[in-house]
């Protein structure tokens, strides 16, 4: 993952611990020539071999001092990036404890709490996959009853409740899939995946969508990717407006696939939020949904060494785009 390094300027703590060593150096070397002034001076060689010895003084202290307040910066530098991973979703960031002071003590504060954080966090996932589970089966034996209404004053009711079934069962369907690709290793996946044919496939299930680009392959789960798709172009057709099409590209090594629609473009502050899991947008909360479809995109994306992300469209209406290596090693 990324991380910024740290920029060279005065925020850096150890240039300033160095500069503050520097300057009461040199503050000390005037107020030493001043008050040489102020006496009236010794023998002019004398005063003249003390004057380029301070400079000389100045220079070996912050040469010495350098590496040691460096050492202690570079360590809490080390702690800083484990705190940003672990802020970003690396749950298993952690830090190498060093020495026996503060900052070793910091680090160990640290490696404990993020042990804990990935220790509850993989509890709830286990509990909510484990829930979603065992939903599967009342749920069946729920629609097989209903199945067996036969009453034609009851079938309004029947058509309610198979919808209502259906979107439970895709709710369950969406959570077990999330909480499967958290345990997925990134070296299952290794087919080989036309991204072309495979959007070709995906836009044929709809009437008007239009699929334009090159054949590229990737490294990947196939049912994973069209699952994606599949997301992307459900959202496009309920959410959007037409024209919607399809796009594969490839530039430096990194396939694009971007789903376009035409529909009211996404304002700022709600596009930040769309790949957050259970997050829908005010206004289509009527439509039936978990909020889940982005975040599995987004998931299944990262599984592929990829990104998913919004951008508006240069013409007009929305694109959700995902990139993927094309290359294994990449
Ligand atoms: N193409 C789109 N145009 C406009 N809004 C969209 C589009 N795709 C997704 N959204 C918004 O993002 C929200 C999250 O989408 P998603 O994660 O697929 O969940 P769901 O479809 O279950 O609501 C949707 O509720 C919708 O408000
Ligand atoms: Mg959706």
């Amino acid at each position: 993952m990324y991380l910024p390094r740290p920029r060279t300027d005065m925020s850096r703590l150890y240039l300033r611990f160095y500069l503050t060593v520097l300057a009461s150096l040199l503050a000390f070397a005037l107020i030493l020539l001043v008050l040489w002034h102020l006496d009236g001076g010794g023998p002019v060689s004398h005063r003249v071999s003390t004057l380029m010895a301070l400079p000389l003084v100045a220079v070996i202290v912050s040469i010495t001092a350098y590496p040691i307040t460096r050492r202690l910066t570079r360590r809490l530098e080390r702690l800083q990036s484990a705190v940003e991973l672990l802020g970003a979703g690396n749950l298993a960031s952690r830090v190498t404890v060093e020495g026996n002071d503060e900052v070793a003590r910091l680090a160990i504060s640290f490696n404990r709490a993020a042990g804990r954080i990935e220790e509850l966090i993989g509890a709830h996932k286990t509990l909510l996959a484990n829930a979603s589970h065992e939903l599967r089966t009342p749920l069946t034996r729920i629609r097989l009853s209903v199945d067996l209404i036969a009453n034609v004053a009851e079938q309004e009711c029947k058509r309610g409740l198979e919808q209502d079934i259906a979107e439970l069962d895709h709710l369950i369907d969406e959570i077990l899939l999330a909480s499967r690709l958290d345990a997925i290793v990134e070296a299952d996946i290794d087919e080989e995946v036309d991204l072309l044919g495979l959007a070709a496939e995906e836009c044929a299930r709809y009437d008007d969508v239009q699929v334009e680009g090159v054949p590229i392959v990737v490294r990947g789960d196939a049912r994973l990717l069209r699952r994606l798709l599949r997301n992307l172009l459900d959202n496009a057709m309920r959410y959007g407006a037409p024209p919607v099409a399809v796009n594969i590209s490839e530039n430096d090594a990194v396939a694009e696939i971007v789903v376009h629609d035409h529909g009211r473009i996404i304002p700022p502050h709600l596009s930040g939020r769309l790949f957050e899991p259970f997050y829908r947008r005010p206004d289509t909360v009527h439509h039936s949904g978990a909020g889940l479809g982005l975040a599995l995109v987004s998931q299944i994306a990262k599984r592929h060494r990829g990104t998913a992300h919004y951008r508006e469209a240069p013409d007009s209406g929305n694109c959700f785009c995902v990139t993927l290596p094309t290359s294994p090693h990449q």
